[in-house]
């Protein structure tokens, strides 16, 4: 067994920084199914990001030094450059066309990458910077639905993309954060498509399947089906929203009511258990309060929120056409998707089967546990880079300048392809 460079990614932006180490073994047996071995992890709360938006950028560094250093301690080695995940409600998502003559008659990756070029030039991006553009489907003369269209023969392509941009100053900001600390960034990944990479399989994204990823201050959607995307959007509500709930309609601190809702919600707990309702006390949590609040209203607050998260989710799917309609239905990621019974509340609400996806039930992840189904989008990153030769090797710095996101943008869909 041979092991790979170290590659490290960070998730940013979100409600907790977390840094994940790894390397890849490969069996010569199996050469072509690497394993991802994961050797550190960091995970540091974030108090200078929120929404995607660095509010404070000395508690955003010492936060950011904090994951980078507990990563590097379990992991007992360190890292020059990292690859990072960006979510939150500032990432956009544009669908357009591109179409372009070939002169040789032959498609090129060459006239793959002017394609792309054209879809993105017909949309506005004042101020935004393109992450990744992911085509949906080429239709080389009269043939559609094409995959993959190098080495045909046509005098016309054309495509169909998802254009994924984020704001360049956030941008700008993150990538200071990273290079005052004295780390070089190398890839920036939308966590929309990593997250699903982390948890979903080949043959779930040919028959028809939907990643929704509960983070913290937003759910991100991915629709796949044929081996391809169809759909992302980022629906503005997430996990933080049921604890500001929670702190309203019970009076208490954000902190006491994260506390309530990850130890006592029960998101089907209804009027038909009350005999079984519970008054918890607060002094619990936190000795100064001196009431209590019955399970059976918290959970009922939560049930709100999380019903309003799935309706969002149950109207992007009847948009597409696609609600109840997904043979292999709503695969569950992000720290929000551990509410308790969450996966029986979303069965009845989205007539879809449901699950939970945790990255460690991959066969080609090992190494230290990453069993919360919150680390979906970053070891779906390292997932990605490995297929795209590695950090290292892509060397798509962008220290080096913007240049090599833009060449990044353009190459990284083929590593999407199942
Ligand atoms: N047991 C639990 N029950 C309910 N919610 C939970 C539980 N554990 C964590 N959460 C919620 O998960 C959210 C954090 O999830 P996650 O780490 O995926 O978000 P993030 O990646 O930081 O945010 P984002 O993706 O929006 O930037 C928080 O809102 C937290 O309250
Ligand atoms: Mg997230």
């Amino acid at each position: 067994m041979a092991a790979s460079d170290l590659v490290a990614l960070v998730d940013v932006w979100s409600s907790r920084i977390k840094t994940l180490v790894g390397s890849f073994i490969v069996d010569p047996a199996n050469p072509n199914k690497p394993k991802l071995n994961i050797l550190g992890v960091g995970v540091v709360k974030s108090d200078g990001v929120r929404k995607g938006v660095i509010l404070d950028m000395e508690e955003f560094k010492k936060n950011l030094d904090e994951s980078l250093t507990e990563a590097e301690n379990m992991a007992g080695q360190q890292f020059p450059h990292v690859g990072i995940c960006l979510s939150g409600t500032g990432i956009q998502i544009h669908n357009n066309k591109g179409m372009i003559a070939i002169p040789s008659n032959e498609i090129t990756q060459d006239d793959v990458n002017r394609v792309l070029d054209m879809a993105q030039n017909g949309i506005t991006l004042s101020n935004q910077t393109v992450l990744k553009i992911i085509p949906e489907s080429f239709s080389v003369d009269l043939e559609h639905h094409v995959k993959s269209p190098v080495g045909m023969s046509a005098k016309k392509l054309e495509v169909n993309a998802h254009i994924f941009t984020v704001p360049t100053t956030a941008l700008n900001n993150v990538r200071k954060g990273f290079k005052d600390v004295g780390i070089d960034v190398i890839d920036v990944f939308p966590s929309l498509l990593t997250s699903p990479e982390a948890v979903l399989s080949r043959r779930q994204k040919e028959l028809g399947v939907v990643c929704v990823d509960i983070g913290s201050s937003c759910t991100g959607l991915a629709v796949y089906e044929e081996g391809v995307l169809r759909h992302a959007c980022i629906i503005p509500v997430g996990g933080e929203y049921v604890t500001s709930d929670i702190a309203l309609g019970v009076r208490v601190s954000v902190d006491i009511a994260e506390k309530l809702k990850t130890d006592y919600v029960d998101l089907t707990f209804c009027d038909l258990a009350k005999p079984k309702d519970e008054e918890i006390v607060l002094s619990r949590i936190d000795k100064k309060e001196t009431e209590t609040v019955s399970k059976l209203y918290l959970s009922q607050i939560a049930q709100a929120r999380y019903k309003e998260i799935l309706s969002l989710v149950n109207t992007e799917l009847k948009r597409l056409g696609r609600d109840g309609m997904l043979p292999e239905g709503a695969v569950f990621v992000g720290g929000g998707s551990k509410a308790r019974n969450l996966i029986d509340l979303a069965k009845s609400e989205l007539r879809l089967p449901c699950t939970i996806g945790f990255p460690e039930d991959q066969e080609f992840v090992t190494g230290t546990s990453v069993s919360d189904p919150g680390f979906a989008s970053a070891v779906g990153a390292l997932l990605l880079s490995q297929r795209a030769g590695g950090f290292g090797r892509a060397r798509m710095s962008l220290g080096a300048g913007i240049g090599g996101l833009k060449d990044s943008a353009k190459k990284f869909f083929k590593f999407l392809l199942p």
